[in-house]
């Protein structure tokens, strides 16, 4: 599955501000005091992780960033906030996940990523993390809770559907979707972590056009892909939304999660 850099660029900012602010200040805390920190940072994308959470750690960082896209990679190596040295590395993470965690880390980070994977990936994240005694950062998974105002008699057989569509396949094996966030905590407590979890939702106001109308052409797409509803519901409810979004009426709260694990003791 494959993400552009224009629709990262363009959800960048709403993920910055739905960033959960006890959670990021639980990382802070972890490592305040440390002259500098290593980090790897899972799925990198074009480096939003790396740009919303430099200005919390110490001053010297090293990250190493992970994709198995090229083309996202090369961005995510330009423009390194001062103080902030990169290491573009590509890896296959459903292959080569070890690879991605061995030498010297301080802390694992990722965000938008723990929807895409399978129970099986997870846990092996969990495991590998804690073999090494990481603690992790995972930002921003999506949690299945979806609220469209206006309502539309459609919501919530599509959003019902999207959740369905978000356990497919996404390269790890039948996805978590939905249930990433719960299974996270889950996963880490089993290994002995201590968790600490906040609300990151996105919330679109009606000036959030552009978002509104890519999240909502994105679910009518997924709907599609299913086949289990007639092509001109969807499209009628895609037209009717849209309408609303254009006309400065449409607000959308998109749920999501953020967790720090860390090792207990
Ligand atoms: C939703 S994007 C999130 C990107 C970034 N973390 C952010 O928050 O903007 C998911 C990312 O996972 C990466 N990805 C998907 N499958 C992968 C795999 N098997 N190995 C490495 N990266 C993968 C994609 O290339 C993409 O950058």
């Amino acid at each position: 599955m494959s993400f552009s850099s224009e629709w990262l660029a363009l959800r960048e900012p709403h993920d910055q501000r739905a960033r959960n602010r006890e959670v990021l200040a639980a990382v802070a805390a972890a490592f305040a005091g440390q002259p500098d920190i290593a980090v790897v940072d899972l799925a990198c994308g074009t480096g939003s992780t790396l740009r919303a959470l430099a200005p919390h750690l110490p001053a010297r960082q090293i990250w190493r960033l992970v994709d198995n896209d090229l083309s996202l990679l090369a961005r995510a190596g330009a423009n390194a906030p001062a103080g902030v040295s990169v290491t573009p590395t590509p890896v296959d993470l459903a292959r080569d996940l070890e690879a991605a965690l061995d030498g010297a880390l301080d802390l694992v980070t990722t965000s938008a990523l723990l929807d895409l994977v399978s129970p099986e990936w997870l846990e092996r994240f969990a495991v590998e993390a804690a073999a090494r005694r990481l603690p992790v950062y995972a930002a921003l998974s999506y949690d299945g809770r979806a609220a469209l105002d206006p309502v539309d008699p459609l919501d919530a057989t599509i959003i019902a559907a999207v959740n369905r569509h978000q356990r497919r396949n996404k390269g790890f094996g039948p996805a978590l979707g939905p249930a990433a966030a719960l299974e996270a905590v889950e996963r880490f407590h089993v290994v002995g972590y201590t968790v600490v979890q906040g609300v990151s939702d996105w919330v679109f106001g009606p000036g959030d056009r552009e978002i509104q109308t890519e999240v909502l052409s994105g679910w009518a797409s997924a709907v599609r892909e299913l086949d289990e509803l007639a092509l001109p519901h969807i499209v009628d409810w895609l037209a009717r939304r849209r309408d609303l979004v254009a006309a400065g009426r449409a607000t959308m709260r998109v749920g999501h999660v953020d967790v720090f694990a860390r090792p207990s003791t």
